[in-house]
């Protein structure tokens, strides 16, 4: 065992690892069999996977999830992304110290005749929009060819420990992430119709209406689909300041991968920038996976994300700073400590304001952007091309689920194995699904103060219904023409029989319940809990607080209940006085001395802040060429390198934009990069059908 694997968590399960042994650097380590080589690196405090032959600055890990290639190593010879290539027992990684050399192979390579497949709908992702599609034309038995290029089907949806907001008949609201995955996944491989290729990349679209698939990294195989759908998620953007590349500085996406998908702790004290759900939901992660949050900034007045999913991580004891930026990630090699400032209208920050806190983990989560080169090559190329989830239209995971069956329908009728075209109700509910969070009401606490009732601490407006669905009296309703209201509970509608269901049940940690029957003068308050046992025990104090963290009282534990029909949300019974009792929506978990800022600021000496990170390429190198008059993104690759590196500029060309735009360049007077139809690196004979040779 590692020092920096999970040992508990209180949703996941934590299984015995089977171990094999590979070499790093010629020193022996173990690593789980299967996992990836970043993972197992991780597993052993490693973060620095090598130097850039540039300048000599440490690389490491940024999107876990193959879209840039800050995590190369060399692996038996070859340089490849860490993150998707598995360990192998007696591997020999290196990491990467200059420019890699090419392997030596002086023998030519055996050309296999590439097989050319026709499939009627070829979908790329096996995501939640991917796996809902595929179900909708398995049941019409329509051949489906699904790849993905992880080993397991589910997407992000394997990375979500929480219960999923939504609606539970449209999207299995309330159930969670890594559970829809298993029930999509199960429902696809039912049906016969289904192929699905792991492990396999989409590397291009063909201008003759082709795709090449890398299946399995063994073979190289064209299919040409009737219909081509992308179901290929998001990508996470990337933010320029000082120090941004410095290991230890990654997307959240990257950062549950390695601790939900992977049981990694892949840090000890974690600070994030970006008050998205992916932020605040990254945060409650980190906090069940026994990682300290130091913070959250936020550069807007409110966080983007559901008020609950911020309130849930305030509850905990994380502060959230909004109106601030990042200022720097400091460190030589890694990060050890981060630094914040207030920001005034024009998001510049406030000199005098800086604070810094000390942490080995930075996480970024400031959006996402459609990966969408697959949908705009066939578009262009004339093919029969959908699109479904996050590669159409950044939404939450739940809307992605929808809008996979919306597509996987519109396909079966353009294909003719249907009359039926999508119901109008479907695109309203998928509109529902995709809708920003709504306004948000004061909390309106009721007067009752006996029996046992209830308390929604849901203020705001979000698409989600699962305590409606669950309550045997049906005392709690919520609007089924749009379930964006908030849900009611109807105080005068029957006897609550405290069951406690809802309380459990609720995505959003957000219904507590208050039973004075046994006691008026403090009755007991159940509080939903999904953090690993031990933190507290019965007869212990505990800090709660209200439904926006303010303090309330410390207060004794009564009962601990774990029970399977929760699901792994375990209620916790308080006894409180009767005048803060109906106010209480949380425990506190956190020490605030966790979250004490350092007494001096500190700061990361840089020349400039990098925005190619393959060919390390500074702002101001590329501000300079703007300043000249450059308008041409092929000009800025062709002088800098900036876009040209590993990546093929996924994480670099929005940067760039960006800069266009500060100097007040309105991004339609440039001259965009020429794409080219290879979207993903691949070794060049695998294109030809080269086989490698065995040493054996
Ligand atoms: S960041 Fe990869 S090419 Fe610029």
């Amino acid at each position: 065992m590692t020092a920096y694997r999970l040992t508990k968590h209180p949703i996941l399960a934590i299984e015995p690892v089977d171990e094999i042994s590979f070499l790093w650097d010629g020193k022996e380590l173990t690593a789980k069999r299967g996992e990836m080589i970043s993972s197992a690196l991780f597993a052993h405090g490693v973060r620095v996977f090598g130097h850039h032959h540039k300048d000599g600055a440490p690389q490491g890990i940024f999107c876990a999830n193959g879209q840039c290639s800050q995590c190369m190593v060399i692996a038996d010879g070859v340089p490849v992304k860490s993150c998707m290539t598995p360990v192998k027992e007696g591997m020999r990684v290196e990491p990467i110290a200059g420019l890699p050399q090419l392997p030596r192979n002086d023998r030519a390579p055996t050309m296999n005749t590439v097989e050319t497949l026709a499939v009627d709908v070829l979908i790329i992702g096996g995501g939640p929009a991917g796996l809902s599609a595929a179900s909708e034309l398995g049941r019409r038995r329509i051949d489906v060819l699904l790849v993905d290029d992880k080993n397991r089907l589910g997407g992000k949806l394997v990375l979500q420990t929480h219960r999923f907001f939504g609606s539970v008949d449209a999207v299995h609201a309330g159930t969670r992430g890594i559970d829809i995955a298993t029930i999509l996944s199960d429902e696809i491989r039912a049906l016969p119709s289904v192929d699905v290729w792991l492990n396999s990349t989409a590397v291009a679209v063909f201008s003759d209406k082709k795709v090449g698939i890398w299946r399995d990294e063994k073979d190289y195989v064209i299919v040409e689909p009737q219909i081509l759908l992308v179901a290929t998620g998001a990508r996470e953007k990337s933010l320029v300041f000082n120090g941004n590349t410095l290991p230890g500085v990654y997307g959240a996406g990257a950062f549950q991968t390695l601790v939900n998908r992977d049981r990694i702790k892949a840090a000890e004290r974690l600070f994030i920038v970006g008050g998205g759900n992916v932020g605040l939901i990254a945060g409650y992660h980190a906090l069940q996976a026994g990682i300290e949050v130091v913070g959250l900034v936020e550069a807007l007045p409110e966080c983007g994300g559901y008020k609950v999913h911020k309130d849930k991580l305030a509850r905990l004891g994380v502060p959230i700073y909004t109106s601030h930026t990042i200022v720097s990630a400091n460190g030589d090699e890694q990060v050890e400590s981060v630094t914040i400032a207030q920001i005034d209208d024009a998001f510049r920050p406030i000199a005098g304001t800086e604070k810094s806190f000390s942490c080995d983990t930075l996480l970024i989560a400031v959006g996402l952007d459609p990966v969408d080169e697959f949908t705009a090559k066939a578009r262009e190329y004339g093919m029969n091309v959908f699109d479904a989830g996050d590669a159409e239209e950044i939404a939450e995971a739940s809307a992605a689920i929808f809008s996979g069956k919306i597509k996987g329908r519109s396909i079966a009728h353009a294909l003719g194995a249907t009359d039926e075209p999508v119901p109008d109700q479907w695109s309203r509910t998928a509109d529902i699904l995709k809708s920003r969070p709504g306004s948000i009401a004061v909390e309106s606490v009721p007067d009752r103060e006996e029996g046992v009732f209830p308390i929604l601490h849901c203020s705001q407006e979000i698409p989600c219904n699962p305590c409606s669905s669950v309550c045997p009296r049906g005392l709690i309703s919520v609007d089924s023409d749009d379930i964006r209201r908030r849900p009611q509970f109807a105080l005068d509608g029957g006897q609550c029989i405290g069951c406690e269901q809802c309380v459990a049940v609720c995505p959003g940690l957000a219904i507590t319940l208050v039973d004075y029957r046994r006691n008026p003068a403090m009755p007991t308050v159940t509080i939903p809990y999904e953090f690993p046992p031990g933190g507290f025990s019965i007869g212990d104090m505990v800090t709660v607080v209200d439904s926006e963290a303010g303090y309330l009282d410390e207060v004794r534990v009564e009962e601990i209940k774990a029970i399977a029909r929760n699901d792994r949300t375990a209620l916790v019974k308080v006894k409180a006085a009767k005048g803060i009792a109906k106010r209480i929506a949380g425990i506190r978990i956190q020490d605030p001395q966790v979250t004490q800022s350092l007494d001096d600021v500190q700061a990361r000496i840089t020349d400039e802040t990098i925005v190619c990170r393959c060919e390390r390429v500074t702002a101001g190198e590329i501000r300079a060429l703007i300043g000249e008059g450059c308008r041409d993104m092929n000009e800025i690759k062709a002088v800098t390198r900036a876009g040209m590196g590993a990546c093929g500029g996924k994480t670099c060309s929005l940067l760039i934009a960006r800069l266009f735009r500060e100097q007040g360049i309105s991004i339609e007077d440039v001259e965009d990069n020429v794409k080219r139809p290879l979207f993903v690196e691949v070794p060049l004979g695998v294109l030809a059908g080269a086989k490698e040779e065995s040493d054996d």
